[in-house]
């Protein structure tokens, strides 16, 4: 019987070849799979199951095997010469004898030293290039404060109290009632990771799910991928309006189900600096009694100041009853020094967030947040330079910085081959190319200079306004200008491609045009294990490297003088 049948399958399929048979066999389950679901959310889906089961297919699976070996090295060696060529001296082992500080200060003075990008850089800094004032209050303040911690309370009682001012300061912006709890944590990503363990940590103890998912818009921050990764919920992404660029919440509400613990919100998001409709998610989940997380890291040290700049924005805060917790960065409009972001939640939820041990090895082990240990130093920064830039001066930039993004707007949307992604709100401009690569685009501004981001899905690359931009009266007129000039060149060299396709966040660079994501995890993971060494290490590079790599330095001197026991 089953000999039979075997023989009439195989001579239904005679002339046809086996690349054919299989790709037919796989679009069984993908139209399947397109059907049953959301199809823009399973486009993705089915490339990555097509991309996972590829490998296994015999005949095929070699040959993609080989595609990705092929792509890989060269993509490597280019990484790794990209990584070091900026790198200058290399101590290759912990010096022997102490260095002058003056020696170590030249160094890293030239560590820091951000003079040949400048105002060209998209987002990262956000603080002017030309008033130091907030360096010396800083160098100050950490000065007096480096080697001071919180969690020993009793050594210094007012570093809590410096914190609970913050707090209250964030959490009057943003319009919170007293109940508002939280803690200043090192950064955006630390922050969210926090109101995600909470929200978990609440829906175990409140709810009793085990299995917690959240909902959340496809644009997010990476932030809430790796708290779901770290802290074992699901994270269900939902495609955002591909019109507006903003989150779809009757798309979200459908994925709403009995383990969904929170909702998020960006406000606004980093890809296009879009708000996402944040009233309608608070009411969503309100419904479902569910938290709600609104991202507001990037935006956090705008949004409460623009009504007085002149700006008025849908709702985003605390107002809303719904919306249960915020992130926001003083560390970017705020101006402070970085490794400075707040966690502001409700109390039902925010009790959650401390860790209590009360019978641990050195007794009552009580910690608000993940951290132990904390540099005093960073809430103390946060609290002086909020202070010290002030309210008004805090809607002034946001007045400017809004102006310009009004005006630069207007020119790219003169430009056109270029096209506005969503609708830029607060600082972030994001746009495509019409016909043309837009990443292309974006490599030739580099080679003028500029660093803005790229972003993926969709294509595009953005500029985040900073108060460093707000310095040189020619800025838009020169980025327009080498916009336009890098436009005209990609329309003049139609058959060029660029050398990095993919978008990799936060790095000055981009990595080659990837077919899967294993390739992509592959390059990842190789890209960090490289960025640990201290010289290329990829020998056949290294000899056409050797210019510019990193000079390993044999004899630092003048030594600092021996420490010696005085009391000897
Ligand atoms: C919207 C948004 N959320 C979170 C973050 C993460 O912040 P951080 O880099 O301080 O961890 C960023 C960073 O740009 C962001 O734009």
């Amino acid at each position: 019987m089953l000999g039979a049948l075997t023989q009439l399958i195989d001579e239904s399929l005679e002339g046809f070849s086996p690349t054919s048979i299989i790709l037919g066999t796989l679009a069984l389950p993908i139209a399947n799979a397109l059907y049953q679901r959301e199809w823009r959310e399973d486009l993705r889906w089915v490339q990555d199951k097509a991309f996972k089961i590829a490998p296994k297919i015999p005949f095929i699976g070699s040959k993609f095997q080989h595609e990705i070996d092929k792509k890989f090295e060269p993509a490597m060696d280019e990484m790794d010469q990209d990584i070091h060529k900026k790198r200058t001296l290399v101590y290759k082992s912990l010096p022997r004898e102490g260095i002058d500080k003056k020696v170590l200060l030249e160094q890293i003075k030239k560590d820091c030293d951000f003079s040949e990008i400048g105002d060209k850089m998209s987002g990262a800094i956000y603080r002017s290039l030309i008033d130091r004032d907030l360096d010396s209050l800083n160098a100050e303040i950490f000065g007096l404060a480096a080697y001071t911690n919180p969690l020993h309370a009793g050594a210094w009682p007012n570093l809590a109290q410096r914190e609970a001012e913050v707090l209250a300061w964030c959490s009057a912006l943003f319009q919170g009632d007293d109940t508002m709890c939280g803690s200043i944590t090192n950064g955006g990503t630390f922050s969210i990771m926090e109101a995600c363990r909470t929200y978990k940590e609440w829906a175990k103890k409140e709810k009793g799910i085990t299995r917690p998912n959240m909902v959340v818009p496809a644009t997010v921050h990476a932030a809430f991928d790796k708290a779901a990764q770290d802290y074992g919920i699901k994270l269900i992404k939902v495609p955002v309006d591909p019109k507006t660029q903003i989150a779809d919440v009757k798309a979200m509400s459908r994925k709403i189900n009995k383990n969904t613990i929170a909702i998020v919100g960006s406000a606004p998001s980093y890809p296009t600096g879009t708000i996402d409709p944040i009233k309608a998610l608070s009411e969503l989940a309100l419904k479902h009694h569910i938290g709600c997380h609104v991202d507001a890291c990037l935006g956090g040290l705008l949004l409460p100041f623009a009504k007085d700049a002149g700006k008025k924005l849908p709702a985003f805060d605390f107002s809303l009853k719904g919306v249960s917790s915020m992130s926001l960065d003083p560390h970017k409009y705020g101006q402070t020094a970085k490794g400075s972001s707040v966690v502001l939640m409700r109390k039902k939820f925010g009790i959650h967030q401390p860790y209590i041990f009360l019978d641990s090895p050195i007794g009552m082990y009580i910690t608000p947040n993940q951290a132990g240990s904390r540099c005093g130093a960073n809430i103390l920064m946060t609290w002086a330079t909020l202070a010290h830039i002030g309210r008004d001066n805090y809607v002034d930039i946001t007045k400017r910085i809004f102006n310009l993004r009004e005006k630069i707007a207007d020119e790219i949307k003169q430009i056109a081959d270029l096209k506005i992604l969503g609708t830029p709100l607060l600082s972030v401009i994001a746009f495509d190319a019409k016909d043309l690569n837009i990443y292309l685009i974006s490599e030739k501004m580099k080679a003028k200079g500029w660093h803005l981001n790229n972003i993926q899905n969709p294509a595009g690359t953005h500029l985040c306004l900073t108060a460093k931009h707000l310095e040189d009266p020619q800025f838009s007129a020169t980025f327009i200008q080498d916009l336009k000039e890098c436009v005209q060149y990609v329309k003049d060299h139609p058959h060029e491609k660029p050398k990095g396709e993919g978008a990799v966040y936060a790095t000055l660079g981009s990595i080659p045009a990837v077919i899967s994501p294993q390739l992509k995890e592959k390059l990842g993971q190789e890209y960090y294990y490289l960025s640990t060494r201290i010289q290329p290490t990829r020998a056949k590079k290294r000899e056409t490297a050797q210019e510019q790599s990193p000079q390993e330095v044999k004899n630092p001197r003048p030594r600092r003088p021996r420490f010696t026991n005085t009391n000897q």
